[in-house]
């Protein structure tokens, strides 16, 4: 059915098409993963690089960054913006260290629980890490799954967030998942940054086109509806 049809022709075409040669995805240590996924939050790849392999030089590990005096994260973090992102940071590693003994829990139920880590990059963080079967919802994996559904249901009713993470969830790999979940959450990311763009979605390379709604109705750009709040 659609769910493993959807999920396989993800992982496959990530493993083929995706992007590979971001420092981040080399690891399955949570530290960097987690550290790579904050910094990911609200800035572009392109900028987050840089940051990314100077706050790894400065503190090699969880322990060592929750160590380190505020002032000195936030100067390190100079420039990315959203200040919030890194205090909450600090604060998660200090949290590692005191309630985790220095080990980034393994589930995505308890890595939300800590500071500045939301539902979704608790699941990115589990998925890339631990291979849990968990699903992640940002606005991009949302254009990308209103599209291949044809979900036409306003993203600004009350309704729509928790309907779109249940779908998100039925769609998400049943199988080998140690090696299929790390691929199919980079490959919704990717998908999303490279082919099912907002204004001009480039179907005709999409691995999903065959599966996709928005693309047989012949309007993918219809969703995601939004409408004012
Ligand atoms: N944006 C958020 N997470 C990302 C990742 N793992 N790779 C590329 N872009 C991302």
């Amino acid at each position: 059915g659609l769910p493993e049809a959807f999920a396989s022709r993800v992982v496959r075409w990530q493993k083929t098409h995706g992007r590979h040669a971001l420092p981040w995805q080399a690891t399955r240590d949570p530290y960097r993963v987690w550290l790579s996924e904050v910094m990911l939050q609200q800035t572009q790849v392109s900028t987050v690089l840089a940051y990314y392999e100077r706050f790894l030089a400065r503190w090699p590990e969880v322990a060592a960054l929750a160590a380190a005096p505020e002032d000195e994260v936030l100067g390190l973090w100079s420039g990315l913006g959203y200040y919030s992102r890194a205090r909450n940071l600090h604060r998660c590693a200090q949290a590692v260290v005191e309630r985790f003994g220095g080990e980034f829990p393994r589930s995505a139920a308890q890595l939300a629980t800590l500071p500045g880590i939301g539902r979704s990059t608790a699941a990115a963080i589990a998925s890339f890490c631990f291979g849990e079967r968990v699903a992640i919802l940002d606005g991009n994996v949302k254009r990308v799954l209103t599209r291949v559904l044809g979900y036409g249901v306003d993203l600004a009713s009350a309704p729509a967030e928790r309907a779109l993470w249940d779908l998100a969830t039925e769609l998400l790999p049943r199988q080998d998942l140690q090696d299929t979940m790390p691929a199919y959450t980079q490959g919704l990311m990717d998908l999303g940054a490279t082919l099912c763009l907002p204004r001009k979605p480039a179907c005709l390379l999409c691995p999903v086109e065959a599966d996709c709604v928005g693309a047989r109705e012949g309007e993918p750009t219809r969703y995601p509806v939004k409408t004012r709040k």
